[in-house]
């Protein structure tokens, strides 16, 4: 136990990190700014994104900021206002001095790369849009995009978008059986697809598995599927219903003007949830996610058309629609976009594509970073990695640990690294330090200004600083999801009703009393000790010091007696076998580790040692796939 004795005061870090001088001041949001947002976050939160929307292009303005008349769960944004995130992405930066900044940087795994001024990125999109026109596509239809990553798949979600169409993006990796329900599902009238694509380290054929999908029985909406051709082989097209994508692209220069938008009009669905369970659509809509991404892009990511930033998500996820695709190009910024595994050459590949373009903001998460450090990736004489200037992450927790490793290594302590925290439901960024702001390892930070959210207890009240609890957003923000696709109902009773009247995360956390947040993990992931919710990302973070361990993950399991009980997943690192001279002899050394760093309150009751950890399709530690295993 700690010197006083209590185990909050253990799990308070405290190391705190400043920004440098220049940086901060160069930040589109400098320190004096950044105070008068708190401010006037306080006073008229609706002022800050009325002033984000205001940057932006609209067809027709707002008649208010926000308005709810179906209740808490179904906020209008700019309602009466009527956009195209497309016109605002790309129209309005062709429009102005720089047409010919990059766009995007699409990053093939064989080296190669094709650039996109914003000039060419807008062509390509509207002679892809004028295409899905002419097949009959029209604004509200579904366009089930199932690619691997590459630069058809930024075009596709953009022409989608630019038409009025609503994309869904499918990723990877599913059996035609799952791909069917998400074909069924999304309603789509086109998919659009590949041959052949880079699935893991390998080429994969992709066409066969849609076909497998779409022969299932019962009918589909399906009437065209569009396949960009990568491989020189012949697949079978089924006739009247396939096309190439290069066929039907006409050269043609006739404007296309984007479809204007009411500002809740659907922009894209993406699916939650494992490809086996039934998926949860998550609908986002035009004005108020391009509101969101676009004032999070600027503020948090401090994107000016000047970067070059890497965000190393997917596209098909929602990390790569909203900082790889829409934020940086409402921003102006150039986005580089990768094909495979970023880390590929002992992790040479990453410092090579940040050189290479001078890559100034670097969007990642835990999980490449911890496979960094376990490579032992770092800059090094010739590939310095000297153009950042700006780290962050997302996804799962941090370790403060590894936090300082990355921000120490790959930022040579010299650039901000902020945790970011939010959802696929909320569309954008919500809780992160600023780039103005002290850093503390670990803690995500405030809610951005213009964002309320609170932790409170089961019954709903909040729960004094330093103490555990549900992490709840009690007012909408712009990026905020419209609705599950379908079923507006069970939205509103998932997300409304756990805690009535506020949006439920679903996560824990605590708040300091500097106001700054600490995610504990899921609340199914937050173990009861005497009283105290500990999360497991609290302990996590605790095993993540440890000298000896790679990886570390901590669910809870129900004990003998019924109770629960924390279990933790071992990985330690290579040669760790030479420190040791067995497995048990590691976990009582782990034990006694974290008996120093949480105290004996903190006690794991269950070990497992592993080579490795089971992980989600989109990277992060599967904790369904250990408590099954459990
Ligand atoms: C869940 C959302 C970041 C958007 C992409 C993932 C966890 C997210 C953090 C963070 C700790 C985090 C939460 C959240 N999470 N960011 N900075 N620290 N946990 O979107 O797949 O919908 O997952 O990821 O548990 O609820 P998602």
């Amino acid at each position: 136990m700690s010197p006083n004795g209590t185990l909050d005061a253990l799990l308070v870090e405290k190391r705190v990190f400043r920004p440098l001088p220049g940086q901060a001041i160069e930040a589109n949001l400098p320190p004096q700014e950044l105070e008068a947002a708190r401010k006037k976050a306080q006073t008229a939160p609706l002022d800050i994104w009325e002033e984000a929307a205001s940057e932006l292009v609209w067809y027709r303005p707002w008649q208010a900021v926000v308005s709810a008349p179906d209740g808490a769960a179904f906020p209008r944004w700019f309602p009466g206002g009527q956009t195209n995130i497309v016109a605002n992405a790309l129209d309005r930066h062709v429009e102005s001095a720089h047409r010919n900044t990059l766009a995007l940087i699409f990053e093939y795994a064989s080296g190669e790369n094709k650039k996109f001024t914003y000039f060419e990125l807008h062509r390509e999109v509207c002679r892809l849009a004028r295409a899905f026109v002419s097949l009959g596509a029209a604004r509200g239809d579904r366009i089930l995009i199932h690619m691997p990553t590459l630069p058809e798949t930024v075009i596709g979600m953009l022409a989608a978008a630019r038409i009025g169409a609503v994309h869904c993006l499918a990723p990877l990796g599913f059996s035609a059986k799952a791909l069917r329900r998400r074909i069924e599902a999304s309603r789509a009238r086109i998919i659009l697809t590949a041959d052949i694509g880079l699935q893991g380290d390998r080429m994969a054929p992709i066409k066969p598995v849609v076909d497998e999908a779409l022969a299932g029985t019962g009918e589909t909406r399906v009437e065209t599927v569009v396949v960009v051709r990568r491989s020189d082989q012949d697949i079978p097209m089924t006739e009247g219903r396939d096309l190439y994508y290069h066929d039907i692209l006409g050269g043609g220069r006739e404007a296309s003007p984007p479809e204007p938008m009411e500002s809740d009009e659907e922009l894209f669905v993406l699916h939650a949830g494992s490809s086996l369970s039934a998926p949860r659509g998550i609908v986002h809509g035009h004005g108020g996610y391009m509101v969101g991404v676009y004032r999070t892009a600027t503020w948090v990511l401090d994107l000016k058309p000047a970067d070059v930033i890497w965000c190393t998500a997917e596209p098909a996820w929602i990390t790569g629609h909203s900082y790889a695709v829409y934020g940086p190009l409402l921003a102006g910024a150039t986005t580089v976009v990768v094909e495979g595994n970023p880390l590929a050459g002992h992790g040479q590949r990453l410092f090579e594509i940040i050189d290479r373009h001078g890559v100034s903001v670097l969007y990642t998460s835990p999980t490449l970073i911890r496979m960094m450090r376990r490579m032992g990736a770092a800059p090094g004489r010739d590939r310095d990695a000297s153009t950042l200037r700006l780290l962050a992450t997302a996804g799962e927790p941090i370790p403060p640990e590894l936090w300082v490793w990355f921000h120490k290594t790959m930022g040579k302590g010299q650039c901000p690294l902020l945790d970011t925290w939010w959802q696929t439901e909320t569309g954008m960024i919500l809780l992160s330090p600023l780039p103005a702001s002290l850093l503390a390892p670990g803690s995500v930070g405030r809610p951005l200004p213009g964002v309320s959210a609170d932790v409170v207890d089961d019954a709903g009240n909040p729960v004094p600083p330093g103490k555990g609890g549900h992490l709840v957003l009690n007012a909408p923000w712009p990026g905020m999801l419209l609705t599950l696709d379908g079923d507006p109902e069970g939205y509103r009773r998932q997300y409304f009703e756990r805690i009535k009247g506020v949006f439920f995360t679903g996560d824990m956390a605590r708040r300091d009393e500097d106001g700054s947040f600490w995610i504990q993990g899921r609340a199914d992931d937050v173990v009861q000790l005497g009283g105290h919710r500990l999360g497991s990302a609290e302990i996590e973070g605790a095993l993540a010091s440890h000298p000896a361990l790679a990886e570390a993950a901590v669910i809870v399991v129900p004990d003998a007696m019924g109770a629960t009980a924390a279990k933790a997943f071992l990985v330690p690192i290579l040669d760790w076998d030479l420190r040791y001279d067995s497995e048990e002899d590691l976990v009582r050394d782990v034990k006694a580790h974290l008996r120093r760093e949480l105290g004996t309150v903190a006690e794991v009751r269950f070990f497992a040692v592993r080579s490795c950890l089971p992980k989600t399709p989109s990277g992060k530690i599967s904790r369904k796939a250990l408590r099954e295993e459990a």
